[in-house]
């Protein structure tokens, strides 16, 4: 682990510790009890900075301040089975939820403990469990309290023959913030030793979203003189959130894990959103959003964005403030200026110099001139012979001639 990323995590822990534990806290219970009942926790980023991550291990009930009864939340309703379709039953929620780059208002709740996206051309997936298609059952549950829903899975059971004497039972909280909650409280097997001998959970659980950027083709001015450069149409898959599997992370009754976005930068899709964008790594310290004309990306510099970053030279002079937004190249701009005076003043002197020239030229005595140019052609020699006699022009020579 670098410093720099160590660094982030140890303030994650200082601002999340808080923000998490007051966001849930119960009527009588201080901040000190409930630390008090912290065994473990764990922070984290996934290797792309999208998603931060904390782990709470509550152990056994600890976690029950979080947790919603449904059967005594007067509000709660539960998704009767004639709502579901292929295990899957849709929800829209009462306010949009903010999840990277979409504001989802569509959701589809399934029976195997994942919500999804509703929409066939998007493609995420929030899994407190994530068991394979057709192998679970359950009553789920759906509370809505002002900025949050609740979405609960109870006696959640797998059809196996080992493991369907007992039932899980979890609960996701979605935000209007956009932060996700896990709640976790009966986990009746070894989810490890489960998914060795079941086969009945997928590889992942967590929060994943395989985010398919269109990116169209760009053409603009990169050169003096009005060339132009053109970057072609391309796509690509970003893999963000953050997910994990039951064997490097321990889930049991009391665990609670959260998730929230990192930074929305790599979504600015222009110049101006972008470099208005800020994020925090640490608090006081607000870390700017930085724009690269070349490849029209917004990038905090470390998230999926960084490796085209750095390929497509944008370091060399990346744009930090809405102001350069609208002088195209403004650094290259000054390059160009710089050119053009230079291209200016050689002209300048070139022209001063010849005036120079054509100045002696027409000043200076004529044999001078001569010499200095070695001319001695026939025509000019008579002309020099001629010359000196023109003001000595005499009727008397004329006539002679004449004779
Ligand atoms: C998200 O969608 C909801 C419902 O359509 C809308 O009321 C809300 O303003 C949207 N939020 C943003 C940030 O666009
Ligand atoms: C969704 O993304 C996952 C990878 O995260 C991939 O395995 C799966 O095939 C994708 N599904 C669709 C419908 O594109
Ligand atoms: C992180 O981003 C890079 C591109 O910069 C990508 O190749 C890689 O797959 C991403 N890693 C994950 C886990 O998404
Ligand atoms: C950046 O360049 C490296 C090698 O120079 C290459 O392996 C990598 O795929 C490139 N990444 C992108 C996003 O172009």
């Amino acid at each position: 682990m670098g410093k720099a990323r160590f660094y982030d995590r140890f303030l994650f822990v200082l601002l999340t510790a808080t923000a998490f534990l007051v966001s849930g806290i119960a009527s009588t219970e201080t901040v000190d009890e409930i630390l008090e009942r912290i065994k473990y926790d764990i922070i984290d980023l996934d290797k792309n900075y999208s998603m931060k991550f904390h782990y709470v291990d509550f152990r056994n009930d600890g976690s029950d301040f979080l947790w919603k009864n449904m059967e005594s939340e007067e509000d709660a309703t539960e998704f009767t089975e004639d709502l579901f379709v292929d295990g899957k039953v849709s929800l829209i929620l009462p306010f949009g939820f903010p999840f990277f780059d979409r504001n989802v208002t569509h959701v589809a709740v399934t029976t195997q403990g994942t919500i999804q996206s509703d929409e066939p051309s998007v493609n995420w997936t929030i899994a407190p469990l994530n068991a394979k298609f057709g192998m679970t059952r359950s009553n789920i549950y759906f509370l809505h309290e002002v900025n949050d829903i609740y979405i609960q899975w109870n006696n959640f059971r797998f059809d196996h023959v080992y493991f369907k004497e007992h039932d899980f039972s979890f609960q996701v909280r979605l935000s209007a913030s956009g932060e996700i909650v896990f709640v976790y409280k009966k986990v009746p097997y070894h989810l490890k030793l489960l998914r060795e001998i079941c086969d009945c959970l997928e590889n992942e659980f967590g929060v994943i979203y395989s985010y398919e950027e269109v990116r169209p083709a760009i053409e603009q001015i990169v050169e003096l003189f009005f060339a132009y450069e053109a970057v072609p149409a391309s796509s690509k898959t970003y893999e963000l959130g953050y997910s994990t599997d039951f064997e490097k992370l321990e889930v049991r009754p009391g665990t609670l894990i959260r998730f929230s976005m990192a930074d929305t930068c790599m979504f600015k899709n222009s110049c101006e959103s972008c470099t208005e964008t800020k994020f925090h790594l640490i608090p006081e310290r607000p870390q700017q959003c930085h724009w690269c004309k070349k490849i029209q990306r917004c990038s905090s510099l470390r998230d999926g964005v960084r490796d085209e970053w750095y390929n497509k030279t944008c370091h060399h002079d990346p744009l930090v403030h809405p102001y350069f937004c609208n002088n195209i190249n403004w650094s290259k701009n000054h390059k160009y200026v710089f050119i053009w005076i230079l291209c200016i003043a050689i002209l300048g002197a070139a022209f001063f110099c010849i005036s120079i020239l054509i100045n002696l030229i027409s000043n200076v005595p004529y044999g001078l001139v001569q010499v200095a140019f070695g001319c001695n052609n026939d025509q000019e020699e008579q002309a020099d012979e001629n010359r000196p006699n023109d003001g000595e022009n005499d009727p008397t020579q004329i006539q002679d001639s004449g004779v």
